[in-house]
């Protein structure tokens, strides 16, 4: 399973609400943590592996042998987000060695369905809810590079138009 690149409109489009809570869900679910694990990420929505559906995966110590952080949230929704604020550095798999600081809320509680459909709260803080809500932008087609400063997309315009000319060199040889 490959990771989806910027700017490929599968991270644009709408993510459609996981309803079937089977065994193909399982695979895929298994599937996305294998490809974040072998990228070196901490987190992945389905829409970066091409799949249009409402489901983020993450692991905050991005360690296979660490099982037990493992998260699958399908259909997460926020609940509520502390007032208190905090900038820090973040990566995307999608965006291969691009780096920038976003400002979000520092702590958040959420909502979601396990693998089976059961529904269940967790409430996050300080990293682990930072790539919740970077994950969770991903269902809302929303991208770091949306929530960085004009002066990180000044810094980043060569990278990023780089990123738009390998992705048209792609399309040409399909
Ligand atoms: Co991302």
């Amino acid at each position: 399973m490959e990771v989806v690149l910027y700017p490929d409109p599968r991270l644009r489009r709408r993510n459609e609400p996981v309803e079937r809570f089977d065994a193909e869900l399982e695979r895929l679910a298994a599937a996305m943590f294998e490809a974040m694990y072998r990228t070196k990420g901490v987190g992945l929505a389905a829409p970066q592996v091409g799949v249009n559906l409402r489901l983020l995966v993450y692991n905050p110590h991005g360690d296979p042998a660490r099982k037990d952080a493992e998260q699958v949230l399908c259909n997460p929704r926020v609940l509520t987000r502390v007032k208190e604020r905090e900038w820090g550095e973040e990566g995307c798999l999608s965006f291969p060695s691009i780096y920038a600081k976003i400002e979000r809320p520092n702590g958040i509680r959420l909502e979601a369905q396990d693998l089976k459909g059961q529904p269940f709260t967790l409430e996050l803080a300080g990293w682990d809810a930072r790539i919740f809500q970077h994950e969770l932008d991903h269902l809302d087609a929303i991208l770091f590079i949306d929530r960085m400063t004009p002066s990180d997309r000044v810094r980043l315009k060569a990278q990023l138009d780089e990123l738009v000319d390998q992705y048209k060199a792609s399309q040409a040889r399909t």
